[in-house]
């Protein structure tokens, strides 16, 4: 069975983008495959973090895994820091990796430019830490969403130029980036990326969001004065996204079938179908995330997870330190 392997970062609250981007393809693809889905929590205080809300933040992620439809039958599901072979070879990517590469990483480029200060060395140097991530557990395959694509590249050339030093290292991995709803947009501003960061709050639905909020989100998304339903993001950036959500949450419903269905209607209808997906989606998850929360199976999950991803990481740190010539213990 070909393996794959993803995490998300349990900054705050996760959304809709993560849902569509990356969450459900974990889903889609246990039955497939070998799954591993960790919760990156090494990777928040890269950033300043309230230790509370982080904890808080932890457990909610792991429950929205399992709200979702995750297995802990079928995927392995693990929290970052209870493999502590991802600091470990963290720290050797680290010194593998060189600073051009770093310096080419999009998304810290992205926070540099907007003049953010005092950004630390932890998230300059993130991509090495995501590198230790997927490859102490050699995946076939890391589902992630458009802006991750970057840093799984960075993984594959830094793994090819470890095993041309050291001899056969490591397996490379492919970033597997789905056609549709890999880059859902702010439903405020469609040409920014739908993030935890957004500020206003109104761009950005959080899968735990009252129905009654995430429905106003939708109908007050930022459209255009074209009045048609038609796939153009150049042109109509705002509709375009709501197409890309409407059609990850209806079985990737073809946007052409979707011009179709509203054709001669106006925005209005467009938006209610759109908040109706949102809000069965949510409902659905909301109701398995209250069960969850009282059924001590989030403790049981990563118990049983972390026990298994050990197993596999301590064997890989132990074959990249050999090669290396050193032993961290
Ligand atoms: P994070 O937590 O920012 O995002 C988690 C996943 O969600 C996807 N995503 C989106 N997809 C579509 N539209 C959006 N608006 C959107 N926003 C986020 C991301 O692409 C990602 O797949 N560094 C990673 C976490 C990580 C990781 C790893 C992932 C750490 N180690 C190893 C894969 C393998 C991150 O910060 O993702």
């Amino acid at each position: 069975m070909k393996r794959m392997l993803s995490g998300i970062k349990p900054t705050g609250q996760l959304h809709l983008g993560n849902y569509i981007g990356a969450l459900r393809h974990f889903v889609e693809y246990q039955d497939e495959y070998d799954v591993f889905a960790f919760i990156a929590n090494l990777h928040c205080i890269t950033v300043p973090q309230d230790p509370k809300e982080l904890k808080k933040n932890l457990r909610d992620c792991v429950a929205l895994y399992l709200a979702c439809g995750l297995d802990p039958e079928k995927a392995t599901i693990f929290l970052q820091t209870d493999v502590k072979e991802h600091a470990q070879l963290g720290y050797i990517m680290n010194c593998h990796t060189y600073m051009g590469e770093l310096n080419r990483m999009t998304q810290f480029k992205d926070k540099q430019s907007k003049g953010e200060k005092n950004l630390s060395g932890g998230l300059y140097t993130y991509p090495a830490l995501m590198a230790a991530d997927i490859l102490l557990y050699s995946p076939d395959y890391v589902p992630v969403g458009e802006d991750q694509k970057q840093h799984v590249e960075l993984t594959r050339d830094v793994a090819i130029r470890m095993n041309h030093r050291y001899g056969d290292l490591f397996k490379i991995p492919e970033p597997l980036v789905a056609k549709v709803g890999a880059r859902i947009m702010s439903l405020s501003d469609p040409s920014k990326k739908m993030s935890k960061s957004d500020a206003t709050n109104k761009g950005c639905i959080y899968l735990l969001d009252d129905l009654k909020t995430a429905r106003k989100k939708v109908m007050s998304a930022v459209t255009d004065n074209l009045a048609h339903v038609h796939y153009d993001p150049e042109n109509q950036p705002g509709v375009s996204n709501l197409m890309q959500i409407y059609s990850s949450l209806n079985h990737e419903k073809p946007f052409a079938d979707i011009e179709k269905e509203f054709d001669g209607k106006g925005y209005g209808d467009f938006k209610k179908a759109v908040a109706d997906s949102v809000c069965a989606l949510l409902e659905e998850i909301q109701r398995k995330y209250n069960e969850i929360q009282t059924s001590g199976i989030i403790e049981k999950t990563l118990t049983d997870g972390a026990a298994k991803a050990r197993a596999i990481a301590e064997k890989e740190l132990d074959k990249v330190q050999e090669a290396i010539g050193m032993e961290i213990i």
